[in-house]
């Protein structure tokens, strides 16, 4: 199939595809989204296909004014319509009790949906020229970091849909934060499933504390359908492993002597001091953050990017506090590590 690109100029005749049944691959905030329309059952099918997902973890609706839920969403628990007021458009997704016409190809049989609506000039574009609501995961291939720039984008969608809208790099880097009204054993709440950009703090700051719980709380049956929580994610070509500060990482260096490793890159937001650090190969890179966002940003890029240069071991600072764009990226390091430390 030949993929058609779009400038973001061109955002709306993106959104057009969209309407004639087709898929697109467009920008967000967050992460590249692959589209199709919500409604459209081949459209959506065809996105598992795409993705090579697996069938059991569901789709988020994405839209681009509240009016649009009128189609997708039963009913609304308690402080939905705070958060939708406080965080959209915005990278927070909200799952939703769903309408019976919103197909199970897209919630994989869940009776609920996910839907968010983007933060992102070109995201607002498309939705609107699309015309229906937008089903789209990240538009990675399934288990490989999300894009986060347009080089990412196409490299893992050319020729498996019919265009790609050119959104530059997007801003947050990590995939929205999912929450979901749910019962757990401390009784009902918002359970944050994913935690993204949207922090906890942030949730804290607009909801009552008896409407937050946690995900530990959810029983097994639910957690179960919190999918995304059961398969591989995030996982560059490169093994990726953690380490908490600098004194950690040389600790934990000069034990393992980094030895018989041929490659390695450091992604940091500690100074980082090599010179002691024995047997460091000699192609050795290390990328230098001035924050946590902005590790976040980059995170994904950069397992790209050392994927492309034949990289084979990645070690990447590990924040540790429950709370904030930490939480976030923690999470996902510790995916895409399986857990594994220096
Ligand atoms: O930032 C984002 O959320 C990006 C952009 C494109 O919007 N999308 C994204 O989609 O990351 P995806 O499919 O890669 O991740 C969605 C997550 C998955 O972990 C999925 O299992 C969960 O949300 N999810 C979706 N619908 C759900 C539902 N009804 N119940 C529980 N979890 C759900
Ligand atoms: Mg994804």
């Amino acid at each position: 199939m030949v993929t058609e690109i779009f400038s973001g100029d061109r955002a709306a005749e993106a959104g057009l595809i969209i309407q004639r049944g087709g898929l697109v691959v467009f920008p967000t905030e967050t992460v590249y989204g692959l589209g199709a329309d919500v409604f459209n059952e081949d459209a959506c099918r065809r996105i598992f296909e795409a993705k090579g997902r697996p069938q059991d973890n569901p789709l988020i609706a994405h839209i681009y004014e509240r009016s649009q839920l009128d189609s997708l969403v039963e009913r609304f628990p308690p402080g939905a319509e705070i958060l939708m007021d406080s965080f959209w458009p915005g990278p927070l997704t909200l799952v939703l009790p769903k309408k019976r016409s919103v197909n199970a190809i897209v919630t994989a049989n869940l009776n609920t949906l996910g839907v968010r609506m983007p933060r992102h000039t070109e995201a607002f574009a498309f939705l609107k020229a699309a015309g229906t609501p937008v089903a789209a995961p990240s538009a990675n291939q399934s288990g490989k970091p999300s894009p986060t720039n347009f080089a990412m984008a196409r490299e893992a969608m050319e020729g498996r849909v019919e265009a790609i809208l050119d959104g530059g790099a997007c801003e947050t880097g990590l995939e929205s934060t999912v929450i979901a009204w749910a019962e757990t054993k401390t009784g009902s709440g918002w359970t944050i499933l994913r935690p993204g950009a949207v922090t906890r703090e942030d949730l804290f700051s607009v909801l009552d504390t008896l409407f937050l719980q946690e995900v530990e709380n959810l029983d097994e049956k639910l957690l179960s359908q919190s999918p995304g929580t059961h398969h591989p994610h995030y996982r560059p070509l490169a093994r990726v492993r953690l380490f908490e500060s600098a004194e950690n990482f040389a600790r934990g260096t000069n034990l393992t002597q980094v030895e018989n490793i041929k490659s390695l890159a450091i992604l940091s937001i500690d100074e980082i001091n090599t010179e002691k650090t024995t047997n460091l190969p000699s192609n050795f890179t290390h990328r230098h953050y001035t924050s946590w966002i902005e590790l976040a940003r980059h995170l994904y890029s950069d397992f790209y990017e050392l994927d492309a240069l034949g990289i084979s071991e990645i070690l990447v600072q590990t924040p540790t506090r429950r709370g904030g764009i930490e939480e976030a990226l923690k999470n996902r390091l510790l995916k895409a590590s399986s857990d594994c430390w220096v």
